[in-house]
């Protein structure tokens, strides 16, 4: 059988309690990086990366994703009256042609392996990817996600992003433990073990996931299994560390690119710095005002 990834899964049920009072109406996966929402920054890396169905696990006060994703007849029929083509192709380039999505209802909160589980009858025994929106992945190449794909559709097993955190950061993140470093391919590196937000004193290392997966079909059996972990919640993370108890392969993968943590405020404003900056027309002003600001005559 090839092990091919064409459906990703984007667990977009949390509560964004940090952007409160902005979140009481704007899903925080709307929140906007220059002029796209994070929604859109994590579905270009999925299509980029080959995925032509895309699972978003909603709940009730997510109505404002597939509105997004939605053909938006009104306004592009007026962009048009307009003659405004350039317009017009920005509203049109949210899903590329060919490329479908899948909504699903998670009405408990009972975590990140639940919300995952939910997708089990769209995405069937394949291979699939999940993307945390939260986590918005800037780089110059190929994004992560396609990163990630190349190693696990050679590997032929489930790859996790991971990168180095601060030691007293360990309990915001999934841990890996690696195994010996004669099991790395490359730069696929075998996972010995994963454990879902240890206390600094207790993490095995200091290498944190990253919301970026590659998942084997077995995943879903081994939720269905998990029972509620930190939290109280069904952990993603203890499913993992399932699969790997089961022989399955397992790979971190350190990916090229650098990561926002745009769950919290101060990783939404230095991604929106760095992608004003990265762009042809944003660069000098933005530059000059945070002169400016910094001078303190701003
Ligand atoms: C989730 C995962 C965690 C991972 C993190 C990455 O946690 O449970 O293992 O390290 O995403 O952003 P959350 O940030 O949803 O608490």
């Amino acid at each position: 059988m090839t092990y091919k990834v064409r459906t990703a899964v984007f667990p977009v049920a949390g509560l964004g309690t940090r952007f409160l009072p902005a979140s009481k109406v704007v899903p925080k996966e709307m929140l906007p990086v220059v002029d796209m929402p994070l929604i859109q920054y994590a579905a270009n890396e999925a299509v980029e990366a080959g995925c032509r169905t895309l699972v978003f696990v909603v709940n009730r006060y997510k109505h404002a994703i597939a509105d997004y994703f939605d053909t938006a007849y009104e306004l592009e029929h007026r962009l048009e009256m307009k003659g405004r083509a350039d317009l017009l192709d920005r509203v049109r380039s949210t899903l590329p042609d060919g490329v479908r999505c899948v909504f699903v209802t998670q009405s408990e909160a009972r975590g990140l392996g639940h919300a995952v589980l939910c997708a089990r009858p769209v995405v069937g025994d394949e291979p699939f990817a999940v993307l945390l929106p939260d986590d918005l992945i800037w780089n110059r190449g190929k994004g992560a996600l396609a990163q990630m794909v190349e190693v696990a559709e050679r590997e032929r097993g489930s790859v996790v992003a991971v990168e180095d955190v601060p030691r007293e950061k360990t309990g915001s993140y999934g841990i890996v433990s690696l195994a010996d470093a004669g099991q790395a391919h490359g730069d696929a590196l075998r996972m010995a073990a994963i454990v879902e937000k240890p206390a600094p004193e207790r993490a095995p290392s200091t290498l944190g996931v990253v919301g970026r997966y590659v998942l084997s079909g077995g995943i879903f059996g081994a939720l269905a299994a998990t029972p509620p972990g930190a939290g109280n919640e069904i952990q993603l993370t203890d499913a993992i560390e399932a699969l790997i108890e089961a022989g399955d392969p397992v790979w971190a993968y350190r990916f090229a690119g650098t990561r926002y943590d745009c769950g919290n405020k101060l990783g939404l404003v230095q991604a929106t710095l760095r992608y004003a900056l990265d762009d042809a027309e944003l660069r000098a002003p933005t530059l000059a005002h945070l002169r400016e600001v910094l001078d303190g005559s701003g």
